[in-house]
């Protein structure tokens, strides 16, 4: 693998300021932050009078604590731009996120935001050994899902030639990175080693190609992952760490000389680590739910975004901003499936509304070759008819894929034959093996 630390004169200030510099413009900015917030969004004002806070109250980043946490549900209830503290006019873009009840998660972004954004995903893409002059080849998949845009924006700001091949049609991917020989590829972990498979299949050497380094994200992957990877492709694997809410990818990202957890970017980001149950902020090497406010957002601020996510925050180390460690997992049952977030609670919604299904259901999650696949086992109702019943789970395949965006199958099964339990309903039963 070739060297891809980065050489001096390459990062920007801000990336080597010392931890005092950082602490003082973070303040200034979070100032500003919930300032902008407060004046212009609603939810804010409302949530800081109940919480008896005010922005002036801010005169340390200690103080942030006070403040009201935001979470989707806040999101939601706003649904759809409710949160944006920008006139609509001023929002140059939107994306948005599959949500728990049919609405989606909706986030906006000024042109500063989109600017900022690119900034931080080309610092990311550094970081991660890619250069100005590289091939990048982007198969996050582009539309509304952060990933793809995202990426696409970074990437071309820091000079690369892209290729927008989005995800799917895997042997058209193999193809391109055969044909195109590219340096860099963006692309979620679990769909690279599709296309390693696929590879294979071909008679492709995956050790063979162009590719120099992998910036694998939008779902967890481990260290073991990492080194499979790397050696099947003998190439960098590295992690980039984001969610819409606050920004799309780039909001942490890993250092290709290091590899040893995710450096967020603290001049836009400011991270805390909570107790996911008490709320209480946690010291720095504690895991806990990650919390993010915004320091820079126009068109959507957040203020204390509770991302459910479990890691620690750690010390700098190739950069003087903290870490994550690799996100260890959710505190909610959120099933990332090949890059897209779904939830238990959408299939419900979807089973109700077919009569021949039961509302008992789970789903199954196991993994062939690569692939995680979700199949929903999912009863007939004593009174439905097996036909009818088969016709409805048919239905339901079709109506997940339409309204979630992913391919699951489903099993109709005998009334009874769904496990059913006395406290919580296990929705989720997880037959993949730990990677
Ligand atoms: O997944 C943004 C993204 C796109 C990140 C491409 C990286 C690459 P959402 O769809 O809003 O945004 O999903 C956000 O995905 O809260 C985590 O649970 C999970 N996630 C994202 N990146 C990682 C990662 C994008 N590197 C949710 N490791 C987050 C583990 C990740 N989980």
């Amino acid at each position: 693998m070739q060297d891809l630390s980065p050489r001096p004169g390459d990062l920007e200030p801000v990336e080597t300021a010392s931890v005092d510099e950082l602490r003082a413009l973070q303040l200034e900015r979070l100032r500003w932050s919930l300032r902008h917030a407060y004046d212009n969004v609603p939810h804010y004002r409302a949530a800081f009078e109940a919480a008896q806070v005010h922005p002036d109250d801010l005169t340390g980043l200690e103080d942030l604590a006070r403040f009201p946490f935001t979470t989707k549900a806040h999101l939601r209830e706003n649904y759809p731009f409710g949160m944006f503290a920008v006139p609509r006019e001023q929002v140059a873009r939107v994306h948005a996120s599959s949500g728990t009840t049919g609405k989606p998660t909706v986030v906006g972004y000024t042109r500063d935001d989109l600017a900022a954004w690119a900034g931080v995903v080309a610092r990311s893409i550094r970081a991660a050994g890619g250069r100005a002059g590289h091939v990048l080849h982007n198969a996050y998949g582009y539309g509304l899902f952060t990933g793809g845009l995202g990426a696409h924006a970074g990437a071309e700001l820091l000079g690369c030639t892209v290729v927008p091949v989005s995800g799917g049609m895997t042997e058209r991917q193999v193809q391109l990175i055969t044909d195109f020989r590219p340096d860099v590829i963006m692309v979620t972990p679990s769909y690279m080693l599709a296309i390693i498979d696929e590879m294979e299949r071909q008679g492709v050497d995956p050790r063979s190609t162009s590719l120099q380094v992998g910036i694998f994200g939008a779902e967890p992957w481990t260290n073991d992952m990492r080194r499979e990877m790397e050696q099947r492709l003998d190439m960098h694997a590295v992690d980039i760490y984001g969610l819409s809410e606050v920004m799309g990818p780039g909001v942490a990202s890993e250092c290709v000389e290091t590899k040893d957890g995710l450096h967020v970017w603290e001049d836009h980001f400011y991270p805390e680590v909570i107790d996911p149950v008490t709320g209480q902020v946690l010291p720095d090497g504690e895991e806990g739910e990650l919390v993010f406010t915004s320091l820079t957002k126009q068109a959507m601020p957040v203020v204390r975004y509770r991302t459910r996510d479990l890691t620690r925050l750690l010390p700098g180390t190739a950069r003087t901003m903290r870490r994550i460690e690799k996100i260890t997992g959710r505190t909610d049952d959120m099933i990332i499936l090949r890059g897209v977030n779904l939830f238990p609670t959408q299939v419900e919604e979807l089973v109700l509304g077919l009569p021949p299904l039961s509302p008992h259901f789970q789903c199954r999650l196991e993994r062939e070759g690569h692939l995680d696949t979700l199949t929903v086992v999912v009863e007939r109702r004593e009174s439905a008819g097996r036909d009818a019943a088969q016709a409805a789970g048919a239905e339901l395949q079709r109506l997940v894929k339409a309204s979630i965006g992913v391919s699951v199958d489903v099993e109709v099964v005998e009334p009874d034959a769904v496990e059913r339990s006395v406290g919580k309903m296990r929705r989720v039963v997880d037959r993949r093996p730990v990677r």
